[in-house]
């Protein structure tokens, strides 16, 4: 075959090509081992001279445009073909009621979508931390050297080859703050671990969500004002919060948030011990030394840091007595909550 009736003979092929799956014939045809294009170009050793030029220059172009030409015409049908699929009638009839029950989210993620969505609106962004980190940043990094009596109260579970499971989502400060640098909003979802003794109020795996918020300006007030705002809106009225003093290595002055009762609004009954009040979250200015550690400015820069136990804002929302329920896989328990 000659150069023309190669190129004839592939136009004719690809205008007659409707499936994707017969491209491939067509390309092993033209541009396969045995293929026209392949011999024409092998047949070039029995030329020679100028002609050998011309015809081996002309036998070239043609082999490129054949393999573009092949390439469109692929992609062309893929489409046609895709478009054939998306509009044909579907292979199930559709108006038959399902027998299986629907679905449900955690009591956990529900809360922790929640307070995402108020977050991300005041402009904070979320962060995500894996659950296997080390001694540096659950520890050392915010300021929980070796020997601090802290450690104690956040056993947890090491590894063999010396990292551990996280026990508060405190543990990502510091990467975070690397990340970002100051100004920076931010909250951080997690699972974190502890090797405590389980009962109805304590659990080795739980859910925290972490907070920060660094500028030039931040005291106290903002955070009083976010986890006000924050938690009005968890459970949809209007919640009274104090602090009282708190110990937490990484932040000075440390606070105990309380929130009025939600049984009684603060009047005192026996949920919240007649006091009016629920402790709910651990907060404060986070200590210099931390912003120090993440690479931030400390005279130029403050901030505020809170840990809110998603797992007990969940138990309180949704007046969950056993915290064990919520790892229990137990459906009955799990699956009647919806927003
Ligand atoms: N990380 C602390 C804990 O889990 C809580 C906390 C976070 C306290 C941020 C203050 C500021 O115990």
């Amino acid at each position: 075959m000659n150069i023309e009736e190669i190129r004839k003979n592939l136009n004719e092929d690809l205008e007659n090509a409707s499936e994707s799956g017969k491209l491939e014939e067509l390309r092993v045809k033209f541009l396969g081992k045995k293929g026209h294009i392949t011999e024409a170009l092998a047949g070039l050793r029995n030329v020679s001279g100028e002609e050998k030029k011309t015809l081996g220059g002309a036998i070239n172009r043609l082999k490129k445009e054949a393999e573009i030409l092949i390439a469109e015409k692929i992609i062309a049908i893929k489409l046609k073909e895709e478009e054939l699929m998306v509009n044909a009638a579907p292979l199930y009839d559709l108006s038959v009621p399902s027998k299986t029950a629907a679905g449900s989210y955690h009591p956990i993620t529900l809360v922790q979508r929640k307070c995402e969505e108020i977050f991300a609106s005041m402009g904070f962004t979320i962060e995500e931390y894996p659950e296997v980190t080390d001694d540096y940043n659950c520890f050392e990094a915010v300021n929980i050297p070796k020997d601090h009596p802290a450690r104690d109260m956040q056993d947890t579970y090491y590894l063999e080859n010396g990292q551990l499971l996280k026990t508060h989502t405190s543990a990502a400060q510091n990467a975070i703050m690397k990340k970002y640098g100051a100004p920076l909003r931010a909250i951080f979802p997690g699972r974190c671990f502890r090797n405590e003794a389980t009962d109805a109020c304590h659990e080795n795996t739980f859910f925290q969500m972490e907070g920060i918020m660094i500028d030039t300006d931040i005291s106290i007030s903002n955070l009083i004002y976010f986890m006000k705002k924050m938690l009005s809106e968890v459970f949809e009225k209007d919640i009274e919060v104090r602090l009282r003093p708190g110990f937490f290595p990484f932040v000075e002055p440390g606070f105990e948030l309380d929130i009025s009762c939600l049984i009684c609004g603060g009047e005192g009954c026996p949920s919240c011990k007649n006091s009016g009040w629920l402790e709910l979250c651990p907060c404060g200015m986070i200590h210099p030394n931390v912003l120090k550690e993440g690479g931030i400015d400390s005279e130029k820069y403050t901030g505020f840091a809170f840990g809110l136990g998603l797992t007990r804002l969940a138990m309180m929302k949704y007046g969950i007595k056993d915290i064990r329920d919520l790892n229990s896989g137990k459906l009955a328990n799990l699956s009647q909550f919806v927003s």
